[in-house]
């Protein structure tokens, strides 16, 4: 009896070119897995294509609502966007594929698994590390890290073998989609001075042809996690997949970034993600209103090394683990409503309320109703500045130190 892998299937040419490699070279028995956290496919397109391309068993999770609820969530709790800008929809997707392989490798009594990464990305380090955390004795088999063909060859490959692709509907670009984003590469894209064309785009309007008319919506939250849209409470695919139609149809959510690969190389990127944008300007929004000033500052921090984490791989780690704790402690008061304007391609917060908000009028008024003790600032700023002054006076500087700063 061959021994049975279990191979991450995408249903695009490089996986279905995979599963004849992983029988016919490897001598495997081929199940082929799709974790659907939310892609363009259908699910009887895909397994007709695996089982034609040799797979013996197609199995299909739909894992939707697990991916936003355990995986996008978290990080929007946590304001997570690596380097500035990415919100890491397919960093966040590789370990739930990687749980889901492990779990069907299991069911299956395979002794390995496989995926149809290439050798230069960072979804081969998050697939490979994930399946080391979880199942160090699963062996993982990456064939396009193996053999040496080229896209050209691949389709010969699967001519020959009579392996159904879809080569007229290909695009140019290296496309992974999930609900929580769209991540285009290579191509034209590869070029970081060229501009992206029209053709990059699929879930956002220009922000040019967006309507001149702004839309508004109001997004509410308890303990940090989106529930409700105007007033309506709706579960998490479903706010997710709203908010992508509406602030896609205002052009927001594009991203056109340079971003530092793990593996060291430097790549050009563009995402499109306008619920992800959406949510977390909505977010941080109702934080500003619910978080002391210190917990912003150390949770501002933390969203960096968040993304870090995430973005690198490292999502079965003890480091993940405890960042997770303190960022879902933080959002014990998170509660509230924020309305967001939608308009040629910005999403910005303009109003936000909430039963837990540390905003107090009678404080911050400048009008009548004032409450803030002025009187207090003067001893206030008498000791705030005592350091400075003793600083100042202890160490003047030369008479001819031109140095701009004093002292
Ligand atoms: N650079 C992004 C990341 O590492 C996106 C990768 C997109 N993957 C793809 N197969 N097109 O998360």
């Amino acid at each position: 009896m061959p021994e049975k892998i279990v191979l991450a299937y995408s249903g695009g040419l490089d996986t279905s070119v995979a599963i004849r490699w992983l029988k016919e070279e490897r001598g495997y028995d081929v199940v082929a897995l799709t974790v659907d956290v939310g892609m363009d496919r259908s699910r009887e397109e895909l397994q007709s294509r695996a089982m034609a391309a040799g797979a013996s068993r197609h199995v299909w999770q739909d894992a939707q609502e697990t991916f936003i609820r355990h995986f996008a969530f978290p990080a929007l709790l946590a304001g997570a966007r690596y380097q500035g800008h990415y919100t890491l929809a397919t960093a966040l997707s590789r370990p739930l594929i990687a749980r889901e392989m492990v779990a069907v490798a299991r069911d299956e009594g395979a002794s390995a698994v496989a995926h149809g990464c290439t050798g230069k990305g960072n979804d081969q380090v998050r697939l490979d590390v994930s399946v080391q955390a979880l199942a160090p004795d699963l062996k993982v088999v990456a064939p396009l890290r193996e053999w040496e063909m080229d896209r050209e060859s691949e389709i010969a490959y699967a001519q020959e073998h009579a392996i159904p692709i879809n080569v007229t509907k290909a695009s140019p670009y290296s496309i992974d989609e999930n609900l929580w984003g769209r991540s285009v590469e290579t191509g034209v894209l590869e070029d970081p001075w060229v501009e992206p064309p029209t053709d990059v785009y699929a879930w956002t309007k220009s922000p040019a042809e967006a309507p001149n008319d702004p839309a508004y919506v109001e997004i509410g939250f308890d303990r940090g996690l989106p529930v409700s849209l105007d007033g309506e409470t709706i579960d998490p695919v479903a706010l997710v997949k709203r908010l992508n139609t509406l602030a896609g149809e205002h052009g927001v959510g594009r991203i056109d970034s340079v971003e530092d690969r793990l593996v060291g190389i430097k790549s050009r990127e563009i995402y499109e993600a306008p619920a992800g944008i959406t949510l977390l300007v909505a977010h941080e929004a109702l934080e500003s209103l619910t978080l002391s000033k210190e917990q912003r500052r150390l949770k501002a921090r933390l969203a960096e090394e968040y993304a870090e984490v995430v973005y690198n791989g490292l999502w079965f780690s003890a480091h993940h683990r405890d960042l997770a704790a303190y960022i879902q402690s933080t959002q014990r008061h998170v509660t509230g409503t924020v309305r967001i304007k939608l308009h040629k391609g910005s999403a910005g917060a303009v109003g936000r309320k909430s039963p837990k908000s540390l905003y107090d009028f009678s404080l911050a008024t400048y009008d009548k109703g004032d409450a803030f003790d002025r009187t207090a600032a003067v001893g206030f700023i008498s000791i705030w500045g005592l350091p400075v002054r003793v600083q100042a006076q202890a160490q003047t500087p030369a008479e001819n130190d031109d140095d701009a700063l004093n002292p």
